[in-house]
């Protein structure tokens, strides 16, 4: 499974120190997406292993990327504070992604990014 949270801080200008009593954080959701796809890229090249993708999936084409990337499969994790209908959307736009390029299973797509 890759990733978990990146370490990260934010500072409050007007006090002039940091804002989390723990100094450091985890940061989660988009902005560490990027991230997450090039350690299971990495993962996938280096490694004969099911690679679980997670790390700021939020939408479909966030997980076609992870497979594409890798990924067998894919956990959301942030993106569900938008409500449980994120299963649902992702499950269904990446169906008709493979629908529409003529893959009959999401392990047909797993890793294609790295091919030679
Ligand atoms: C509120 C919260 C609690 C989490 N708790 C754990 C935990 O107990 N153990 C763990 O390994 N990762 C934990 N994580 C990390 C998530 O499993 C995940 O790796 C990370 O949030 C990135 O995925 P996301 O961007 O979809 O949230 C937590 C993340 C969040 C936001």
């Amino acid at each position: 499974m890759a990733i978990n949270t990146v370490r990260a801080m934010k500072i409050d200008i007007h006090q002039q120190r940091p804002v989390l009593g723990n100094k450091l954080g985890g940061l989660s959701g988009p902005p560490i997406f990027p991230i997450a796809i090039r350690c299971v890229y990495d993962l996938h090249k280096a490694l004969d292993v099911p690679i679980i993708g997670v790390g700021g999936v939020a939408t479909w084409e966030d997980a076609v990327e992870m497979h594409l990337a890798g990924a067998s499969a894919i956990q959301i994790g942030t993106a569900l504070l938008d409500g449980m209908h994120v299963f649902e959307k992702v499950k269904e736009g990446v169906q008709n992604y493979l629908q529409e390029k003529g893959y009959s299973k999401v392990s047909d797509i797993v890793g294609l990014a790295g091919r030679e």
